[in-house]
């Protein structure tokens, strides 16, 4: 199958299984994985912040951060089709006791005028404002990248408000490949930063935080009540360091392949996209006649994998394994429409 339900379906390569196989290891509850502590250092380093925190997820990586911020009762501003405020399981009522504030931005990107809407009064019956979510590239806003004025932009209402900016960057290295900012500029503007090494990047495991060292200190205790502390993590470091070294080259080829799908998809009379508005790897596309379910069916008999984004919409995210020839079958595929 010619997989593009996500960029998190790849498999391991060779080099990576062999720079796992080789990796030094230890105790990571006991701070004493050699790997992964290196590898914390050098992604703060990269990003311009104190330290960072190996997790399993994403999804701990940005309950991590929301949990750190903020104190229960506070609520956390995120544009309507947020990862944190749809596919986190609630996880931030649950396990942080806050609630979030969702908002229609554009393709997922929220602006200083929209935050200001939803910023709360002080009284006692109100929630305390905390927290800007924003999230970079955006997953179900279709991949859309915020420029570095509209970053800075947020950023200065935080500041000015004395609000916290919590950076969700599962995708950061799209948004970077697409942008050419540097990496340290995003620890420039947040406060914390989640970034993850098993989307387009490639790794099975992996999402680290990165924050100041205080931060992350009560950060990593949290890690553990959660479950999170995690022992020879080294083979799991080696293999997210694998992938930012071999793997972060191929993120523009994908993005150029999903460009030329959604500009192929915009000419056939079934679809409609706008192919501006696919700005990375994800291409996200409406379906004009009958459901995205019966549009699936027939990719899928054509040996083609994507997902339904609500009745009659569909995504296709393109990854390392799907390359120029997988690419023309896909582009063949519109033929059976
Ligand atoms: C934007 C975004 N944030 C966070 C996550 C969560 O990552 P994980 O699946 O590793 O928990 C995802 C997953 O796809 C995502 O797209």
């Amino acid at each position: 199958m010619i997989d593009l339900r996500s960029d998190t379906v790849t498999k391991p390569t060779p080099g990576m299984l062999k720079a796992m196989i080789e990796a030094d290891v230890g105790d990571d509850v006991f701070s004493e994985d050699p790997t992964a502590n290196a590898f914390e250092k050098r992604m703060a380093e990269l990003f311009g912040m104190e330290a960072g925190l190996f997790v399993p997820s994403g999804t701990m990586s940005n309950q991590l951060c929301l949990n750190v911020l903020t104190r229960p009762g506070d609520e956390v501003i995120i544009d309507e089709t947020g990862h944190v405020f749809n596919y986190e399981s609630g996880a931030a009522a649950h396990l942080s006791s806050i609630q979030l504030r969702p908002l229609k931005g554009n393709h997922g990107k929220l602006t200083p005028e929209l935050i200001k809407t939803a910023i709360r009064s002080k009284n006692d019956w109100d929630p305390h404002t905390r927290v800007i979510a924003i999230e970079n590239t955006t997953n179900k806003g279709g991949g859309a990248v915020y420029t570095r004025e509209e970053l800075l932009a947020v950023s200065n209402l935080a500041t000015e408000n004395g609000f916290y900016l919590h950076l969700d960057g599962a995708r950061i290295w799209n948004a970077m490949a697409a942008t050419g900012i540097e990496p340290e500029f995003f620890g420039s503007i947040a406060d914390t930063l989640s970034i993850c090494f098993s989307k387009g990047l490639g790794a099975p495991v992996g999402s680290m935080m990165l924050a100041g060292g205080d931060v992350i200190r009560r950060a990593r205790r949290m890690r553990k009540m959660w479950g999170g502390g995690m022992r020879q993590i080294g083979l799991l470091a080696a293999a997210a360091e694998y992938a930012v070294d071999h793997h972060q080259k191929m993120l523009e080829d994908d993005h150029r392949r999903a460009k030329r799908f959604a500009e192929a998809v915009s000419e056939h009379p079934s679809f409609n996209i706008d192919p501006e508005t696919v700005e990375t790897n994800i291409v996200l596309f409406g379906v004009i006649e009958g459901t995205a379910d019966e549009a699936l069916q027939t990719f899928s008999e054509a040996g083609i994998g994507m997902v339904p984004f609500g009745p009659k919409t569909i995504r296709a995210t393109f990854h390392f394994q799907v390359d120029d020839e997988d690419l023309d079958k896909v582009l063949k595929a519109l033929d059976n429409f």
